[in-house]
């Protein structure tokens, strides 16, 4: 009976936090019904749902990652006060590396896993270990198709829609006096400052963010694109070499994340551009450090990428697979809403 109480309260607790997170989608998850009693369900197929206690495994694909560092202290966070033992390791962008952790995790008997693959290539790798050792897992931040998904019942994808904050990014430029086109030759000319593009993340931003522009009739003009690697002083060097190059052509500069726009933006500073006056800057995360800059009108504006949201909707949807959730359907991608951060609602944003 204790047990039945227990499961249903994590049911009930995993659904509030799902609802609360924006997420579109949602899974159609087979959830054992919280109000049969135990005794009714088929006892195998149910695993012991520790709501709030175990230990859970949790990958991240490199721990010098500045978006990753606040995703992963708050997925710690949530884990401990809920009861359960986290143990993150640092895969060091390295996928052999990361392999060898989710095994040593499954030989130390986790009960469940959270990965951020090095590698989205890797994710049938990644999925076939897994299933392999029959561990619920939830997977983040890099998404692997829905076919690969598919292979494995017990396996969910929490992130976002990374074609959103692309567009939010094109919508950020959209919204200035002169949309872009700073100095009125009738087109927008830009530097993209990318992260791996081996990350969808990078793929979508680059394309949604100038498509916003296209798809308003605005003309426009790519002088460079150079792969970034979601770095903050890449980002400083990529856009120190454009400016030098390019000068006063660069009106706008679009970066996949923040890390690089703030390195981007040491780069503008010492070159005596002034943000907002002669060439705009967006990114996309919203750090704290991105924020202070937007407030300053050190930057045009970034885009959340909920940290928070996302580790508690890791962790929600982890929790239903620990009370015997199973996907069979391939709908198995939770995801989180971006929203646009802007000079006026950047103090919502601030601790
Ligand atoms: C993105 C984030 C980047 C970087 C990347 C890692 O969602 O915007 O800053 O953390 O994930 O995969």
């Amino acid at each position: 009976m204790k047990k039945t109480l227990a499961l249903a309260l994590a049911v009930v607790m995993s659904l509030g936090l799902l609802a609360s997170c924006g997420g579109k989608n949602p899974p159609a998850a087979s959830q054992p019904a919280a109000s049969q009693p135990a005794a009714s369900q088929p006892a195998a197929s149910i695993p012991e749902a520790p709501a709030g206690g175990g230990t859970i495994g949790i990958c991240i694909y490199k721990f010098d990652d500045a978006f990753m560092t606040t995703y992963r202290n708050s997925l710690e966070a949530i884990l401990k006060e809920k009861g359960y033992e986290p143990i993150v390791v640092d895969g060091n962008n390295d996928q052999a590396k990361q392999n060898e952790q989710i095994n040593t995790f499954i030989t130390q008997g986790v009960d469940a896993l959270i990965i951020n693959p090095v590698m989205t290539s890797a994710a049938d790798q990644i999925i076939a270990t897994v299933k392999g050792a029959d561990i619920p897992t939830v997977l983040i931040n890099r998404e692997p198709t829905a076919e690969q998904m598919a292979a494995y019942e017990k396996l969910v994808y929490v992130g976002c829609d990374a074609a959103q904050s692309g567009t939010f990014q094109g919508e950020l430029i959209l919204d200035t006096p002169n949309k872009g086109d700073i100095n009125g030759d009738g087109k927008v000319s830009y530097i993209m400052i990318q992260g791996d593009p081996e990350n969808i993340d990078a793929q979508l931003r680059t394309e949604y963010s100038v498509q916003a522009l296209k798809d308003a009739g605005i003309e426009v003009e790519q002088l460079n694109l150079t792969r970034g690697d979601w770095d903050r002083e890449k980002g400083q060097t990529i856009c120190a070499n454009d400016l030098a190059q390019f000068g006063d052509k660069i009106e706008v500069v679009f970066c996949n994340n923040d890390d690089m726009a703030i390195g981007a933006l040491q780069a503008i500073q010492s070159a005596g551009r002034k943000v907002n006056e002669d060439i705009y800057l967006v990114g996309v995360d919203a750090l704290d450090a991105a924020l202070n800059e937007v407030q300053a009108g050190n930057m045009t504006g970034t885009v959340l990428n909920d940290a928070n949201g996302q580790a508690a909707s890791a962790v929600a949807e982890m929790e239903k697979l620990l009370g015997g959730a199973t996907y069979t359907s391939g709908n198995q991608s939770v995801y989180v809403d971006y929203v646009k951060v802007t000079p006026e609602n950047v103090g919502d944003f601030m601790k």
